[in-house]
């Protein structure tokens, strides 16, 4: 019987890249990867710790996974191993243990690597009758990367390459730098080596990932630096890459450099998550973001002057410790300004460790939500005004996955839109799974759009 693993991804695409690396490195181990927990030999929650509820989720699912658990082992079916990955793991480490005694193992985001071995020894412990208590929470990313460069990565359509992780700005709210560590660049050669790799298996668009991606400043073995608007020139120029893209960046890191890749890099698409988080510069300084609103603002113009139709993306926290109504209202003013086409918006959550948690001016949870909603109805209204200006256009969309029915396919526009296309039958939706087909919207939603094959 061949052995299976169920992984559960929260959070960003950062773990959505740990999971499929986690999934590889067990597949070297002979292990398959199942949709059902309940047919694993190992289930692995691959957590975000970045907000409360984030966090609180997975002790929610710890409990049900228990109870399934317990079921199964009074049925006489396996005792699988339970595993806490990622950034809740990083934090909290053996205190989950205490507060979850049925989890067997807890690893941070950088000793993944190490999961066929800690496998092994859980085995060991519980047929020795004991519960395992493994618990692994190193901060070394380079020995991680070295292991993992060594096998093999998965061939999907569209990829994402982890070229930079961790982060040393230390934003006032955030857990990043004390979860993933601080920030590190994989070398020129290694991320090379992944990138002819995920070519050769056919990729045609790669999301080069990164906690901070534009601070990117890995060295080659000749010791020449490489900068992210390097790294995406010399992918445009040596790879079949048709779609490039890039992402979390930070405004502080966005050089002239990189702005003009957007505008001559034919295969850098036209979308920027650019995270501004909050619009008085009295807020974004407490934040200790880096950056004011005016040269966030100078940036956003820049790249618009080289790329006008790009699609603009961000990041809003909202109830910050200190927000006044004038504040918030900055940030209002700022969405309005920039045209978002689309934006993830949050209300402050309180983090522990995190220099904000403990300051006194913290707002009350009803004005939060208030702030939220009204920043929300404004984003949703830009969204779907962004969605509009895409319907009678001819444009390029790479089919990744089915939709609701077999027939449905699903994709992206270089916009980062979701496409949707009814073909008639599964059969022609399976032969045009993975291509990138031009295709002309016929409607949008809030969300999504229509579109249908043009030729
Ligand atoms: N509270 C609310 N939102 C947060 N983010 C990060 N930390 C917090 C926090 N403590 C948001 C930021 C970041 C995104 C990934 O999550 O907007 O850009
Ligand atoms: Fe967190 Fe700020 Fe670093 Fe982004 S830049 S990961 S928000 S500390």
């Amino acid at each position: 019987m061949t052995k299976k693993i169920y992984v559960k991804t929260y959070g960003c695409q950062m773990n959505v890249y740990d999971t499929e690396r986690m999934v590889d490195v067990m597949a070297h181990e002979g292990y398959e990867e199942t949709d059902k927990p309940d047919d694993a030999d190992i289930i692995v929650l691959n957590t975000c710790h970045i907000r409360e509820k984030a966090a609180e989720k997975v002790y929610s699912d710890i409990g049900r996974l228990r109870v399934m658990k317990e079921k199964q082992v009074k049925k006489g079916g396996k005792d699988s191993i339970l595993a806490v990955g990622g950034c809740v793991a990083q934090a909290e480490g053996a205190e989950i243990q205490r507060r979850a005694p049925v989890v067997d193992m807890v690893f941070g985001p950088q000793t993944y690597h190490k999961l066929p071995e800690m496998t092994v020894e859980a085995d060991k412990s519980k047929k020795s009758g004991e519960r395992p208590r493994i618990v692994n929470t190193d901060l070394n990313v380079s020995e991680k990367f070295k292991s993992l460069s060594k096998k093999g990565v998965s061939a999907k359509k569209s990829a994402f390459l982890t070229i930079q992780e961790g982060c040393d700005k230390f934003c006032t709210y955030c857990v990043v730098p004390y979860t993933r560590g601080g920030e590190f660049s994989r070398s020129y050669e290694d991320v090379m080596q992944d990138a002819v790799k995920l070519n050769d298996a056919g990729v045609l668009e790669v999301t080069l990932l990164g906690q901070n991606v534009n601070a990117y400043h890995g060295m080659s073995a000749a010791g020449e630096q490489w900068s992210l608007a390097g790294l995406i020139r010399h992918l445009a120029d040596t790879t079949d890459f048709q779609r490039i893209r890039y992402t979390t960046s930070h405004p502080h890191d966005m050089t002239d450099e990189l702005i003009a890749v957007h505008g001559d890099v034919e295969q850098c698409m036209p979308y920027l998550h650019l995270p501004v988080q909050a619009g008085s510069d009295k807020i974004v300084k407490a934040m200790n973001r880096h950056h004011t609103i005016a040269s966030y603002m100078k940036t956003i113009e820049d790249i618009r002057k080289v790329r006008p139709d790009i699609a603009l993306s961000g990041d809003f926290i909202v109830g910050f410790p200190g927000e006044t109504d004038a504040d918030f209202q900055a940030t209002m003013k700022v969405v309005r300004d920039v045209e978002y086409a689309q934006a993830y918006s949050f209300m402050y959550s309180e983090r522990p460790g995190t220099p904000a948690a403990n300051w006194d001016d913290q707002v009350e949870s009803h004005v939060k939500s208030e702030r939220l909603a009204e920043l929300q109805q404004e984003l949703n209204r830009q969204q779907r005004a962004f969605n509009d200006t895409t319907v009678g256009k001819v444009i390029p969309v790479l089919l990744e996955r089915t939709g609701k029915q077999d027939s449905h396919l699903v994709g992206r526009s270089p916009y980062m839109q979701s496409v949707y296309v009814d073909v008639g039958d599964a059969a022609l939706a399976k032969q045009y799974f993975g291509k990138m087909v031009d295709m002309k919207i016929t409607s949008a939603g809030p969300r999504s759009l229509k579109g249908e094959f043009v030729s």
